[in-house]
This record gives structure tokens, sequence and C-alpha cells, in this order.
């Protein structure tokens, strides 16, 4: 039986037990009539996931002057691969050396060096015969690059210039000992019926290492004010620093500690220190980033706009952490005040915790906390239109993106060398909560994948700046990777439409990965009131040249092109990796004990044409993208 996103003649459905469906091309075809088969090529027309209402497929892609034609889909298949048959594609859009096909990148993208090669399914992903115009051989390209059609939205990427590295930290999360995160979450006991290691769920271990998490903010959150890491090593019930190291290190994420900030707390934060990074029991644990206090301004001791009070806390602290243990140095990061005190133009907590004689020259990372904040007003599943804008303007151009602009000039005033980092490690669309059941627990849809993709590219972009980042939270709390049932005893797991962004974009952290300065000029959209771009996209390349493109379309009913031009790198590119998530409507949502609405999908061969260094990409409505481009 097929798999998720095969194409054997077409996969009607995505399960195992959907059958093999051939079909052959209709006599006529107009783009945005109703197809049936994802991928499916009819002439220069292909069926992508456009949803159209009701939840069906429409045929897109140069449909103007389609009539039909011979299937892209090889009606004679019956068995054997589930690659597409590439002479069909080739001739679909005359971008292909069918020649090539065969020898070429076509069928290796679930071994792909780009990571993330598989599918959410699990089946391996389709990679198009689309060679970017290289032969067998890889030698002068066949196709001619004036011919890769314009778009009303262009990309530059620049690889030449690619400089800073993205740290994985970015792709971090908060685990907080609240709600179902991780009691009830991933913590199951070690006597637990759910398989698990040392009582740590292990689909979550798993999920953590397919996601690419690349740090963990814990024990809070606020809960890290009060936390007595002391009394809670090892318990029997729930996971403290033991659980907690073994952990990151399992996943192999960067641990983020958390301590009281009060300067009584100081010599046992000092020594919690000591008990990880000279553990003669655990010569491998290493933490590298220590937060003093918790948003201080409020659960961390209500100092408001008292700069000055944490500062007499800090310095308590500083001579004791400051002192490498074991040969570990610390990362230490600042408390700051609320993210509505942040101005350039304005004296506040940062630019006086910057200021000469403050606490600059102690700090290497600041905490920035920013939510887009509706824990009342907008349901996480059956928002509106206005919400869902409101949502993705916030995620970038309207809230998330200005603020980190806001913070860089303050720090770039006091700090040109770019030492003091911004570490935000609370972020995420805070909606209301599911159900009664628990205040914490909210559904996860696709206008959040999308808003975190926008939020993600735009973190990326400032990976000079920004160090780490903690998607708040990682289980069953606020805007979650995961979400477990308890009402099946916790069995069942269900992976969020953001987990599935955190899988795609493992590229762009992954084989030193740099961020590429890319130029992106989008057609705008009005939502809410709000005029802003339709498009968001983030590049970095890696050590092999390989060129990581990740791309999003927040139009809810329109695809919109992008012609994209890659500078400074190599002179071909071959396409090595083509994904996408999307969903039926705004809000959908994977659930429990059903097969999964929202994950990584391959995006049709005829959904891109690439020649040399340009490229043009349809996105689909409501639609995140990544595209690895080999250099060849
Ligand atoms: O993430 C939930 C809470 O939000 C955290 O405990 C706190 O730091 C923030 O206010």
């Amino acid at each position: 039986m097929c798999r998720y996103g095969a194409t054997q003649c077409a996969c009607q459905a995505q399960q195992v037990s959907a059958a093999w469906v051939c079909e052959i091309c209709p006599a006529t075809i107009a783009a945005g009539d109703e197809c049936s088969v994802t991928g499916m090529v009819c002439g220069g027309c292909t069926c992508l996931p456009a949803w159209l209402p009701g939840g069906k497929r429409a045929w897109t892609f140069n449909c103007d002057s389609a009539t039909g034609g011979t299937s892209g889909l090889d009606a004679s298949a019956s068995g054997g691969s589930n690659s597409s048959s590439s002479s069909a594609r080739g001739g679909s859009n005359g971008f292909v050396d069918t020649t090539a096909a065969g020898g070429s990148k076509a069928a290796s993208a679930g071994s792909s060096k780009a990571g993330g090669g598989t599918s959410g399914g699990g089946a391996a992903t389709t990679v198009s015969a689309n060679t970017g115009g290289r032969s067998a051989a890889g030698g002068a390209p066949t196709c001619d690059e004036s011919t890769v059609g314009t778009s009303p939205n262009t990309l530059g990427v620049n690889v030449g210039s690619a400089q800073h590295p993205v740290p994985k930290e970015i792709f971090g999360v908060l685990m907080e000992i609240l709600g179902k995160d991780i009691n009830g979450g991933i913590y199951v006991g070690k006597d637990s019926s759910i398989p698990n290691t040392n009582g740590i769920r292990n689909d979550i271990i798993a999920g953590f290492k397919e996601a690419g998490v690349g740090a963990i903010e814990w024990p809070g959150g606020c809960a890290a004010n009060g936390y007595d890491w002391e009394k809670n090593t090892n318990p029997s019930n729930t996971m403290g620093t033991d659980g907690f190291m073994e952990f990151a290190r399992a996943v192999g994420a960067e641990p983020v500690l958390v301590g009281r900030p009060k300067p009584e707390f100081a010599a046992s934060n000092k020594k919690w220190i000591e008990y990880v990074n000279n553990n003669p029991s655990h010569p491998d644990w290493a933490v590298k980033y220590f937060k003093i206090g918790n948003e201080v301004w409020g659960c961390g001791g209500d100092l408001g706009t008292n700069v000055a009070t944490y500062e007499d806390w800090y310095n308590e602290h500083y001579p004791l952490l400051n002192t490498p243990v074991n040969g570990k140095s610390l990362f230490l990061v600042g408390a700051t005040g609320g993210i509505w005190t942040v101005n350039p133009n304005t004296s506040n907590w940062l630019t006086t915790m910057l200021s000469p004689g403050h606490l600059a020259d102690k700090i290497q990372g600041i905490e920035v906390h920013d939510y887009i904040y509706y824990p009342d007003s907008y349901p996480c599943v059956g928002f509106n239109e206005n919400q869902y804008y409101d949502v993705i303007w916030r995620a970038d151009e309207g809230q998330m993106g200005p603020r980190v602009k806001d913070l860089r000039t303050i720090l770039d005033k006091y700090d040109s060398e770019k030492r003091i980092k911004i570490i935000e490690d609370e972020w995420g669309d805070w909606l209301e909560a599911w159900n009664a059941s628990d205040g914490w627990l909210q559904q996860n849809t696709v206008m959040d994948a999308l808003s975190a993709a926008l939020t993600l590219n735009m973190f990326i972009a400032n990976a000079d700046r920004v160090q780490m980042a903690g998607l708040a939270q990682a289980v069953n709390v606020i805007h979650s990777l995961f979400l477990t049932n308890s009402s099946s005893g916790g069995k069942d797991l269900v992976k969020t439409p953001t987990f599935y962004v955190f899988k795609l974009f493992v590229p762009h952290h992954t084989g030193n990965a740099k961020w590429a300065p890319n130029t992106l000029s989008s057609e705008k959209i009005t939502g809410n009131g709000k005029t802003f771009s339709v498009l968001s996209s983030g590049a970095t390349v890696n050590d092999d040249k390989q060129v990581n493109i990740s791309l999003a379309n927040v139009d809810l009913t329109k695809s919109r092109d992008v012609t994209v031009t890659v500078t400074g790198g190599a002179t071909r590119y071959a396409m090595a990796a083509a994904q996408v998530i999307t969903g039926p409507a705004k809000d959908s949502y994977n659930d429990f004990g059903k097969p999964e609405t929202v994950n990584i999908q391959p995006l049709p061969a005829a959904g891109y044409q690439l020649c040399g260094t340009k490229l043009k990409v349809t996105l689909p409505p409501k639609s995140v993208v990544m595209l690895t481009l080999d250099a060849s």
C-alpha cells in the first residue's frame, strides 16, 4: 500500500492503508479547478495541495494555457519505487534534463546531508527530477536561466556574504515545572507502561532529536525562582537535575539552568554548577548557560523597574559564578525589565544595566520574554480571520521583529562588538486554553506553525545577536511541540504543526550552517486592518555549500510565486529536498488517535523551476516551504 506523499500512480490519502489510484488527465484544465491527486502533472498544470473550501486540492501552476495532456504520473506503475516518472516531470516544464534524472539526487533526499529528509509520516521524501539543468555528469547546464519565470515576489540570497553560524540554541524550548509539561508530559516515571528511559518518555526523547531541539531551559520560567535543586537531584516522582541533564545530553541539546536570584541563594547556585560541571559520576555533563533569576521584575522578586536592586543581587552571584568549574566557564544571563520597557529612546532597565559602571562587563546575555499574548481572548482553535492575521502580523513585522530591532539598537550602542547576546528564552503564541481540563494546554494549529516559521526566520536573520531562543513550552503548555493525552493515560502523543516547523528548519542549524543575507521583495497583504509582507524568508549555507531557503506564504487563500536568485556561491544548483507544511484550514491540527492532518510533505516538482542559480517556487496558501539546494 502507499505511504505519505507517495506517487505510484498516486496515493489518494495520507495513510498507509490507502489505495493506489492511477488517474488520467482531464481533457481540459483551468487553474483553480478541483483535482484529486497531489503532485499529479497534466500538461503544464500540477495538482497542488491548495485545499479549496471543503479540503480539496486545485490545479495550479502554468494552468492558464493548459488543456490536459499526458499524466505526470506513471499510469502503468504497479510496484517498485515511489519516485515520480522523470520523463513526465521533465516534459512538464521544460527545465529538466531528463538524462540527468536517474543519476541525480532525485532519489536521495531521504538520506540527504540536508537533514530532516523524511516526511512527517516517516516515508522517504520525494525529491523531484528537477536537477537545475545539470547534465548527468554534472557538466554544463542544459537550460537557460532566463527562461525561469519572473514573479511578483523576488528573493536574492547572497551566499558569498554568509558569516554568522546559526546557533542551534535558537531552536530551543522552555520546559518548566508547570502544567503537564514535565509531570504528566515527558515524565511518566520508571514504572510506567509507556516506554521510557529513567521515567522520561522514549517517544519524546526521539521527537526532540527529530525536531533538532538545540537547547532546553529548566526548571522555569517562574518555577525556577523557588526551585530548590538540592532537594531534587534525583527524586523518585519527577525529573530533577540528574534527569534533566541526562535528558538534555540524550537529545543533544544545550542545557540552560535558571537559578533563584536573591543573594541568599548565590552559594547554592554555585554548588549547583559544581554538582553538574564537576560530577565524578557524569564527567560528560556540562552546563554553559545560567540565568540569574526569571522575570525578576515580576515573579522573580517583584522588582518592577528597580534595576539597582537586581544589580546588587547579580553582584553577589558574579564572583562565584564567573569562576570556571572544572575548566568549564559559564555564559551568564542577566534578567531585564519587561519587554514593554525596551525602548532605544528612553532610559530604562536595559540601558541602565548596560551603562558604564553597571553590569555590561559581567553579563554575556540578556533575558528577553516576548509572547503573542491573547490568553483570554483568542481561541487556540476556531479563531477568526482577523485574529489569524493579527497573530501572523505580530510574529514578525508587527511585534517580534521590531522588538528585536530595538534590542539591537540598544545593544549596538553599548556593545558594538556584539559580545552581549539576546537570550529570547520565552516566545510563542499564548492563546486561550483548549478546554477547561487544563488552563495551560493549547491546541497547536497551522497558524501557530506559520507564526513560528516567521519568528524563526527573523531570529536566524539576527544570528549575530540572538544566541538562544526558547519556544514556550515544549510539551502540553502554551505553544507546544508535543501534546500528550491524559484521558488515554498519557499514552497518545501528538506532534504539533510547530514540531514540523522545527523539523523542517533543521538544515538551518546543522552542518555549520551560516545565515546568508537575503533580500525579499514581497507583495503585501492586508488583514485585521494591517498591511504587511505576505511572504517571509530565511536562508543559510552550510559547509557542503548546500543552500537552505525557508519561505512562508501567510495568505489564507492564494498561492504566491517567488523567484529566487542565489549569488556568491556555485554556478549551478540542483534540488536536494523540497518540502512543505500546510493544512486544510488555518486552524487545522493533529489530533490524538487520528492520521496527521498537518506535517511535512514533498513539494511537488512542478511547484518549482530551477536552472543554474535561479529558482521559481509556487508557495501554496498558508504554507511553510523549505528548499535545500546542492551546489554542483
Ligand atoms: O511560560 C509561562 C510563564 O510565562 C513563565 O513561567 C514565566 O516566565 C512567563 O511569565
